[in-house]
């Protein structure tokens, strides 16, 4: 499906965005591997959260949708087995690469997870090596991609240190981790730490050190990251939470009316964890005026704070995206590269080889994307440099079934001279399925 965006007059008005991806796979996870029953309110219905809902299905967790939530009826946490399951992850990254860290430990049961075509580029090795480490047993195509297959056995504790700053793999380790004495990851730069809270708030131990009081610091590299360790429960018991508004998919109406003349929104229930809401301060520093009550840099706790964002249109200059950053705005860094753009001077991001593995190559398509369009931008390696000229051509953007990409190119429609065409709209389901009608709102 291809759809056209055109430069849009002032964005306007008050909105809530919708549930959090992240928070919902987690909740949805743990509420299948605790005992009892999980209310879980305002959970994300879309294609990549209702791909997750299947998979705890088909392990056995009941589930059932209700008005402004879902409530799960656990499997408890060794409660899967001499099951042979096969798994369908759609395009759901965080849930193939989450899910095996329960999975791991269910002795004498195997489960095959696959998804589509996209999902089958995209690495599973990462989470493979601590899991055999441990002592699962993991099989995939070529040793690396999907389909791949998690035999679960017993467990050993390990201490892993992450090769690449992901929170996916981190969050996949300390899962597994609940099933032995103790387990540590140890990550160089602060990534996403939704898992954690959610552990503290089922009433897992759950601790925290910062890099430089870790024992690990100086000369290590995890001097601005953490030594996580969780140590093993008989259960888990989480009963209620509540999923705050998808900072990421926020981020798009951010950057939209940062960059439409006359805009002025306020988005409400926007979840500010600060491990997720690195875009807001990168848009800061380039001059973006966002206002509300986030969260100090450095908390751990099991809350997962919500805020209500002020938006207006501003100018905005270039920025160079620090190393450190890079995790806390992974799925944003292409709505960096939009409003750089649009900045005075210029915007680089390095570090962030990441981006080749996500549901695109997202260096790849956000050059070729913003590029087609009439951006100054050139594609390194690592990152991407863009040369802003205060404005954008305008044309046509293929999506390439990258949902952050589709929105991308909406966002680049508005504020563009001519309009966009994106090609694959449909890809957006995957996170904000009414961003259509959440854009034509605050255009109303
Ligand atoms: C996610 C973590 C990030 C992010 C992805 C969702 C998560 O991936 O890009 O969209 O929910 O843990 P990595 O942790 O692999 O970087």
């Amino acid at each position: 499906m291809n759809e056209r965006f055109q430069p849009s007059g002032p964005l306007r008005g008050r909105l809530r965005v919708p549930a959090d991806k992240s928070i919902s796979h987690r909740a949805a996870l743990l509420g299948a591997m605790s005992t009892g029953n999980v209310r879980i309110g305002n959970y994300l219905h879309a294609a990549d959260t209702t791909s997750t809902l299947e998979a705890v299905r088909a392990l056995g967790a009941t589930v059932e949708v209700r008005s402004g939530g879902v409530m799960i009826g656990g499997c408890g946490l060794r409660g899967l087995r001499a099951l042979e399951a096969r798994i369908d992850v759609g395009n759901a990254g965080t849930l193939m690469r989450i899910a095996p860290g329960w999975l791991g430990f269910q002795q004498g049961s195997s489960f095959t997870l696959d998804g589509d075509e996209s999902i089958r580029r995209r690495p599973i090795d990462r989470i493979a090596e601590p899991l055999s480490l441990m002592g699962a047993r993991v099989k995939a195509r070529d040793g690396r991609f999907p389909p791949f297959t998690v035999h679960g056995a017993p467990l050993r504790g390990i201490e892993y240190r992450l090769p690449v700053a992901s929170a996916q793999v981190k969050s996949c380790v300390l899962l597994a981790g609940l099933s032995t004495e103790a387990t540590t990851v140890i990550e160089p730069v602060a990534s996403r730490d939704h898992t954690e809270r959610l552990l503290l708030r089922a009433g897992a131990p759950v601790t925290r050190v910062a890099g430089a009081n870790a024992g690990v610091g100086s000369g290590t590299g995890v001097e601005g990251g953490y030594r996580t360790t969780v140590a093993g429960v008989d259960e888990l018991g989480l009963e209620s939470i509540e999923v705050p508004g998808d900072f990421s998919s926020a981020a798009f109406l951010i950057a939209a009316c940062v960059l439409v003349a006359g805009s002025r929104v306020l988005l409400d229930g926007v979840g500010v964890n600060w491990t997720r809401a690195g875009f807001l301060r990168i848009a800061q520093r380039m001059g973006a005026v966002v206002l509300g009550d986030v969260e100090q840099r450095g908390y751990f706790g099991a809350e997962e704070p919500a805020a209500e964002l002020e938006i207006r249109h501003g100018p905005i200059e270039g920025t160079t995206v620090a190393a450190e950053e890079i995790p806390l705005a992974i799925d944003e860094l292409p709505l960096v590269a939009l409003l750089g753009c649009f900045a005075e001077g210029e915007t680089v991001v390095r570090g962030a080889q990441e981006l080749r593995v996500k549901e695109s190559d997202r260096i790849a398509t956000v050059v070729a994307g913003l590029g087609g369009l009439g951006a100054e931008i050139e594609g390194l390696p690592d990152g991407f440099v863009v040369r802003g000229s205060g404005r954008l051509r305008g044309g046509r953007l293929d999506a390439c079934g990258d949902h952050r990409l589709a929105l991308l190119g909406t966002v680049a429609g508005l504020a563009s001279d001519q309009g966009v065409e994106v090609i694959g709209m449909e890809a957006a389901t995957i996170s904000y399925p009414n961003f259509a009608d959440d854009l034509a709102q605050l255009l109303s």
